[in-house]
């Protein structure tokens, strides 16, 4: 094997996942803690009762299957009701109609970020990418042997992109901005304004700007949700789903990937037709789920989105409360949405732990609770949390993150 191909599999070998660390977490359980274990840092809301995909989801997709119609393979692209179904329910949020063309259906928000990465990427390229951010996008660029240049967000500013920092990282060879809006990890939600400033910006760089929706429409502060394809015709906007959170169903799968630009200024034919050839190497969703889909969300209940809004504002709430009675750590802005948020870690104010990686192993050693370390999102000595839990569970959950942080602090420690 020549050096560089070595080289490459050694960065990608060591880039950190979610999942990664996450499951070296577990395995440091002790089997002999008699406290349930309460996990707080995967972003499957289905571990909890408490999050229940509607009724008639179930049904579509059982409709779909005995009807022995979509036992084949689908088209590649996805099922033509399928994107013709993304496409209205996108475009209705929109000052323009999406056609079914613009979507291409893909196996979660995952694949989604792939055939992203996978279509910008070309020899010296580089992308923009938010830190924190979801390691997700860092993996597939560094399979893409893209750069990766991270610009900041901001704690003080609700998390807001550093603009100056993204003009300042952006050069000739740079080909997309991504956003995570409503944020993960960080559970920010972005205005109208920023939204607008940061299509403003990727504008001026002649570059597309790649918004990561999978929480879309998921928030409960003061901000709505505005897709990032509002501002399409001021610069392309590659928009990246899935039903995963939404519809609370992340192992059915279901994403789209889809292009808007109404002013047609990154859409040409030979661009479109790499993207459908990309598309025929990979395997979509199991063609009933896709079938399932235009039934999904027209039959969707209103007050089903709005229980799901009202659990994760009330879990939220739990977590902003708890956290300002633990000394060690603090919260730098309430989160708005999504399902998680950032905490930030004071070592020095702690005895016997080193970083934030420490505490997470020390913390599901002793109390048998999982967060997420921030270096895994990127931020070290900051921590993941979340919420997307049982009111019960994560008071529990934060109640012995007290206990452990009381435990460990310098002046616990100290004589008297
Ligand atoms: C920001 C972000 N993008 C993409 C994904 C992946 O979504 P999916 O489960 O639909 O593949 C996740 C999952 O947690 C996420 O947090």
């Amino acid at each position: 094997m020549e050096n560089g191909a070595l080289n490459h599999e050694t960065e990608t070998a060591s880039t950190i996942t979610i999942k990664g660390i996450l499951s070296l977490l577990m395995q440091n359980v002790d089997e002999k803690n008699c406290k349930r274990l309460i996990s707080l840092g995967m972003g499957d809301p289905t571990v909890y009762s408490c999050f229940h995909t509607t009724h008639v989801a179930g049904e579509a997709v059982v409709e779909a299957l005995q009807s022995d119609k979509f036992n084949g393979y689908s088209p590649t692209v996805g099922l033509p009701q399928t994107r013709r179904a993304i496409a209205e329910y996108l475009s209705s949020d929109l000052p323009y109609k999406l056609s079914s063309d613009d979507v291409f259906i893909t196996s979660g928000c995952t694949q989604a970020i792939d055939v992203a990465l996978a279509m910008l990427a070309r020899p010296g390229a580089n992308i923009l990418i938010p830190r924190p951010g979801f390691p997700i996008y860092e993996l597939c660029a560094t399979f893409r042997r893209l750069e990766i240049r991270y610009f900041d967000l901001l704690p003080e500013k609700g998390w807001e992109v550093d603009l100056d920092l993204v003009e300042a990282l952006a050069d000739q060879n740079t080909v997309g901005l991504v956003i995570i809006n409503p944020g993960n990890p960080c559970g920010s939600v972005y205005s109208y304004q920023h939204l607008k400033k940061i299509a403003e910006t990727a504008e001026k760089l002649k570059i597309p700007v790649i918004a990561d929706e999978v929480y879309g429409h998921l928030v409960f502060g003061d901000n709505p949700f505005v897709p990032m394809a509002v501002f399409g015709s001021i610069v392309p906007v590659l928009t990246l789903g899935s039903l995963s959170k939404r519809w609370i169903v992340p192992g059915w799968r279901l994403g789209w990937f889809v292009i808007n630009d109404p002013s047609g200024m990154f859409k040409n034919p030979k661009i479109i037709e790499r993207i459908k050839k990309y598309f025929d190497i990979l395997g979509g969703p199991a063609t009933f789920i896709q079938a399932a889909v235009p039934r999904i969300i027209e039959e969707t209940d209103q007050v089903f989105f709005e229980k799901t809004i009202n659990t994760l504002k009330q879990a939220s709430d739990i977590c902003w409360d708890l956290i300002k009675e633990i000394t060690c750590i603090t919260c730098p802005h309430k989160p708005q949405g999504s399902m998680a948020v950032m905490i930030k870690l004071d070592v020095s104010s702690l005895e016997d732990i080193s970083d934030d990686i420490d505490f997470c192993f020390r913390l599901v050693k002793e109390e048998s609770v999982i967060i997420l370390p921030g270096t895994a999102v990127g931020l070290k000595n900051w921590l993941r949390i979340t919420f997307a839990a049982d009111p019960h569970s994560l008071k529990e959950a934060l109640g012995r993150l007290k206990s452990f942080c009381k435990r460990h602090s310098k002046q616990m420690q100290q004589p008297y």
